[in-house]
């Protein structure tokens, strides 16, 4: 068969090791052929392809980012956009379509697939955040990346008996602060799930420094909200998904917790080097799993699925089921982390 490849959203440690996958398999097993789509959908909208064959995807598995480009592009929001991907298609005579992407890519893969086009979805992002799946690649390396950091900011808080905020990724979802805090022994976790009270984190950590505890960290998502304000944003701009730039909830913390305790606060901003470099091995081998999965489902002809995660087996689940609602944090892992709040 001819297959397109394309990664789509936020770039997640892994993506090359899914990419590698579906191609070694696909011309090993099923004599496949195979045209990579640059930028995601904004590839399949210009027509740019890049050739993907397992010669040239030898050396990638440790590599973070995507040999393939990728974009936020949405073709729902390009002038004749879906026709557009549909012309590309056709024109290269590609059989079937494997999108790697989260909510938004797979959202437009639903949408194209109403359309006809035959399409197998991989999930993907950092933030844990898409339904269907227990968890997606790039999470973990992600959370790593953030635990790391939490260790170093430990030994220089105690050195300045200082609290020091690390703000971390995730969108509208807690998991990557949870998983992190709970890893790191953080003093506090502050996640999208629940609105905070910022006297009830200041009166856990006056608290706590009672002690004699005088240094504290505090992990604090980016989507997360004071109860009584609204939600910190980096610019009002809009993407093509229609999501704002989140980011700036920690400076403002600071500035509150700096206010209403006197103790020495400062911030530390992960952003994107959460989603750079090489992928943890578990990463590495579940993204390998995902992209064999995803060439069996193309010549299986589940088109419409996307491949997960489930009990530890890679399953197969409808991209409507994956896409329809945010996987946000468990209520009892929440409950975890409070034990260790202070
Ligand atoms: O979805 C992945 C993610 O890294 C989010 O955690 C974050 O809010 C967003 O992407 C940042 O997007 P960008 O790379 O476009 O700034």
């Amino acid at each position: 068969m001819r297959v397109g490849v394309l990664t789509g959203g936020g770039d997640a440690p892994g993506l090359n090791a899914v990419i590698r996958a579906i191609v070694r398999k696909g011309e090993k097993a099923y004599g496949d052929e195979f045209i990579g789509f640059a930028d995601g959908w904004r590839g399949l909208i210009e027509g740019t392809v890049i050739p993907l064959v397992s010669e040239g995807t030898r050396g990638i598995l440790p590599r973070g980012g995507t040999i393939l480009g990728t974009s936020r592009t949405n073709p729902f929001k390009v002038e004749d956009g879906p026709e557009r991907v549909e012309a590309t298609l056709s024109r290269l005579g590609i059989e079937a379509l494997i999108a790697i992407g989260g909510e938004d890519t797979l959202g437009v893969a639903l949408k194209l697939l109403g359309r006809g086009v035959p399409v197998v979805g991989v999930p993907k992002t950092i933030d844990n955040d898409l339904s269907g799946t227990e968890v997606t690649f790039g999470f973990g390396t992600a959370v790593q990346i953030a635990v790391d950091a939490i260790d170093r900011l430990h030994t220089t808080a105690e050195s300045h008996n200082r609290v020091l905020i690390c703000e971390v990724m995730g969108r509208h979802a807690g998991w990557i602060a949870t998983h992190a805090g709970i890893a790191g022994g953080a003093a506090y976790i502050l996640v999208p799930e629940r609105e905070f009270d910022i006297n009830a984190v200041c009166e856990v950590l006056i608290e706590r420094h009672k002690k004699g505890r005088y240094a504290s960290i505090i992990v604090v998502a980016e989507g997360a909200q004071p109860k009584e304000g609204s939600m910190v944003v980096q610019s009002g701009e809009l993407d093509e998904f229609g999501h704002v730039r989140l980011g700036g909830i920690g400076e403002v913390l600071a500035r509150e917790i700096r206010q209403r305790t006197g103790f020495d606060t400062r911030v530390t901003v992960l952003g994107h080097v959460q989603r750079g470099g090489t992928p943890t091995a578990f990463d590495r081998v579940l993204a390998t799993r995902f992209g064999i999965a995803a060439i069996d489902a193309v010549h299986d002809g589940a088109f419409g699925q996307m491949v997960a995660l489930r009990d530890a087996k890679i399953i197969r689940v409808p991209l409507a089921e994956a896409v329809d609602t945010l996987k946000t944090v468990d209520p009892e892992l929440l409950e975890v982390a409070e034990v260790f709040f202070g």
